[in-house]
């Protein structure tokens, strides 16, 4: 079985004010009824998959496991960290656990951010299907998303020779270019998106690691160790996760690793990194606007058209606008035009220095 391994440490800064440090982005319901961390562990359930591992921030325990239970979707190892170290020491504390809880260190590992969309279902099962064979030998493997602007904010993968069927080498990865970088690969026209889905041998990245970035897996290795355990909940010792690089997987294994592949798939993949994003994978009226109220009623529009309303609480009415992002959250209100949402990073550095 394929174990599946739930990142949930990110802190969604891009989509304050709904996001927030006690309220992350993966935790909120944005596309859909459910929260992005519940469609997260709903696409890995049915025969093929065993109960996720996930791993989280201690200070979201008790939300994280709310949520899981209330999806039917309950872990079978919740590791929560003290402190967040990156995406490369948390996937080797889920490593370190599958090889203990697991049928052994040699199940393969299904590792997902907790904060994506993917419409196409059937398609990410089909990509998983072709990825076995290589992940049984060892490889670590990655699912391509097919570029259509010079993101600098991706991993970019120039794809080689087939593999396998629907398999190919990664010639090159390169995380998070420059963006004359990004624009040169996205004009090669063989290179792809990293969506940040991994799917390899619990056993494989640890032997990745040990050769790659050894200090990682030192200190996720005592950590785990020294781990305080309650019921399905892991809590690894402070002292020696806190003694861990800080790096993603990225960065410390994807662009130095040797037996590295990838499975080009359409499956309808966004990282809904900004509000932007999300007004463009929204459903929308005939308008075009966006709309959804968390609570009943929240929002009204007249003479409205394109754009984005979003309130947890207060009423929000609108006339005759075009083109705006508004979001009510709190005490916190959000307004610009549509097409600057990459600018609310610049909010957030205002804010904290005031
Ligand atoms: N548990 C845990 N601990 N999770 C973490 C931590 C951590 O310290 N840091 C990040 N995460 C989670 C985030 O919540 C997210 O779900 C996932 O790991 C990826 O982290 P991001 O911080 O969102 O990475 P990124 O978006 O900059 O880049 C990655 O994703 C891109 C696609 O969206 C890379 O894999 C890129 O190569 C890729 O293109
Ligand atoms: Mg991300």
């Amino acid at each position: 079985t394929i174990i599946p391994v739930i990142l949930s440490g990110g802190s969604g800064t891009r989509l304050w004010p709904m996001s927030r440090p006690e309220m992350p982005k993966q935790m909120l319901a944005l596309t859909a009824d459910q929260t992005m961390l519940q469609l997260t562990a709903g696409r890995a359930q049915g025969e093929r998959f065993a109960a996720p591992i996930v791993v989280a921030n201690a200070a979201h325990a008790d939300l994280v496991e709310a949520q899981l239970k209330d999806a039917g979707a309950e872990a079978q190892a919740l590791i929560l960290e003290p402190m967040g170290r990156n995406t490369a020491p948390a996937i080797a504390l889920a490593a370190i656990a599958a090889g203990e809880t697991g049928a052994g260190s040699g199940d393969a590992m299904l590792v997902m951010p907790s904060d994506h969309v993917i419409a196409d279902l059937p398609a990410f099962h089909a990509a998983i299907a072709a990825a076995l064979p290589m992940v049984a030998q060892g490889w670590l493997v990655t699912f391509g998303i097919a570029p259509d602007a010079p993101e600098t904010g991706y991993g970019w993968i120039q794809v080689g020779e087939e593999l396998a069927a629907g398999v190919h080498r990664v010639a090159r990865f390169v995380e998070k270019p420059p963006l004359d970088k990004a624009e040169a690969m996205l004009a090669s026209g063989d290179h792809a998106w990293n969506g940040g889905i991994f799917l390899f041998r619990a056993d494989a990245y640890l032997a990745a690691l040990a050769q790659h970035d050894p200090g990682i897996l030192v200190a996720t290795t005592d950590a785990m160790k020294l781990a305080r355990r309650e019921g399905t909940r892991i809590y690894p010792d402070a002292e020696a996760f806190a003694a861990s690089p800080d790096d993603s997987i990225d960065y410390a294994v994807m662009e130095k690793a040797d037996r590295v592949a990838v499975v080009p798939v359409a499956m309808g993949w966004n990282d809904v990194g900004s509000w932007d994003a999300l007004h463009a994978i929204s459903a929308r009226d005939a308008d075009g606007n966006a709309h959804r109220g968390d609570g009943d009623g929240s929002v009204l529009a007249i003479d409205t058209k394109n754009c984005l309303v979003r309130s947890d609480g207060v009423k929000v009415a609108l006339v005759g606008v075009e083109d705006l992002i508004v979001v009510a959250s709190g005490n916190d209100v959000l307004i610009m035009p549509r097409g600057r949402s990459q600018e609310v990073k610049k909010l957030i550095a205002a804010m904290k220095n005031r």
